[in-house]
């Protein structure tokens, strides 16, 4: 069998975090590519470098800085991941979901999660910004989930329920939030592939016929390991090129980066929105 991360490795990690602040986050958050300057809302945050918590995978990619935030931002505890790691990267999906595991055993109650992404659904534009209302698990469908061995029930179910993985009442919340800012919020259906190559053409029209409105490279694994934990979970894509369906456009990094900017100041509404009017859990 492969070697797999225990809930002891996930536990050393944590205790790297507590004994580096005395603040108890409640709320996750990550930021994708490009999007790190949200985490300058945090007020007076303890800052915490990926190199100093055991098994942080470390991020490789430019616009993820490797580092984590936690402090108060509209009257909530939260804890920023600025910057993530991604399979392509060579880590396993495991040490990529790492981060998420070692929220839930800080005891963090919800974790939003943001991605760069680019459009499948033809009327999304650059600097756009998606409300997750589901998504396809293609690589996890092909068997390469953060949950492939052993299981261990303190941390979640072996067979957890994925029915309902974007909690609902943050998705209205999220939605009235941004009604009252005059923001235009899609909704829609995110995939995530391996990367890191971008997607054909012929990619991106096999994936609306199946149904997705965005794709990108991160997210799922985390939102599989979030549910699986038993922590909520809100997902916000930015939109950073259009749905190139039919090849006649290129896409790169910098122009992921360069979106960011525009999607930034969006999703910063959006997020201190959110945790301004958070609802609380439902009585199960
Ligand atoms: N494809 C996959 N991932 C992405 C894209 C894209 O077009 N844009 C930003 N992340």
């Amino acid at each position: 069998m492969d070697d797999f991360l225990t809930t002891a490795q996930f536990d050393e990690a944590a205790a790297a975090i507590r004994a580096r602040t005395a603040h108890q986050p409640r709320i996750g958050l990550v930021l994708g590519s490009g999007l790190g300057s949200l985490a300058e809302a945090v007020e007076q945050p303890d800052v915490i470098s990926a190199a100093d918590i055991p098994y942080w995978p470390p991020s490789t990619v430019e616009g993820h800085q490797g580092r984590l935030l936690i402090g108060r931002l509209e009257g909530q505890t939260v804890l920023v991941q600025q910057g993530r790691a991604h399979r392509y990267e060579g880590h396993s999906m495991q040490r990529v979901t790492l981060p998420i595991r070692v929220m839930q055993r800080l005891g963090l109650e919800a974790v939003i999660l943001t991605n760069a992404a680019g459009a499948i659904n033809p009327a999304f534009r650059p600097g756009d910004v998606m409300l997750i209302t589901d998504h396809l698990n293609f690589m996890g469908m092909a068997g390469d989930s953060p949950l492939r061995g052993p299981n261990d029930p303190s941390l979640g179910p072996r067979f957890p329920d994925m029915s309902q993985a974007y909690d609902r009442d943050l998705r209205r919340v999220a939605l009235a939030v941004a009604e009252a800012e005059g923001l235009t919020l899609h909704q829609g259906v995110y995939i995530c592939l391996g990367g890191p190559s971008f997607e054909t053409p012929a990619d991106l029209r096999f994936l609306r016929l199946i149904g997705a409105d965005a794709v990108g490279m991160s997210t799922v694994p985390e939102v599989t390991v979030a549910r699986h934990g038993g922590l909520r979970v809100l997902g916000f894509s930015g939109i950073s090129n259009a749905a190139n369906l039919d090849g006649s456009t290129i896409t790169t990094h910098a122009e992921v980066l360069e979106a960011g900017r525009t999607i930034v100041p969006k999703l910063t509404a959006l997020v201190r929105g959110v945790l301004r009017r958070w609802p609380d859990p439902r009585p199960a």
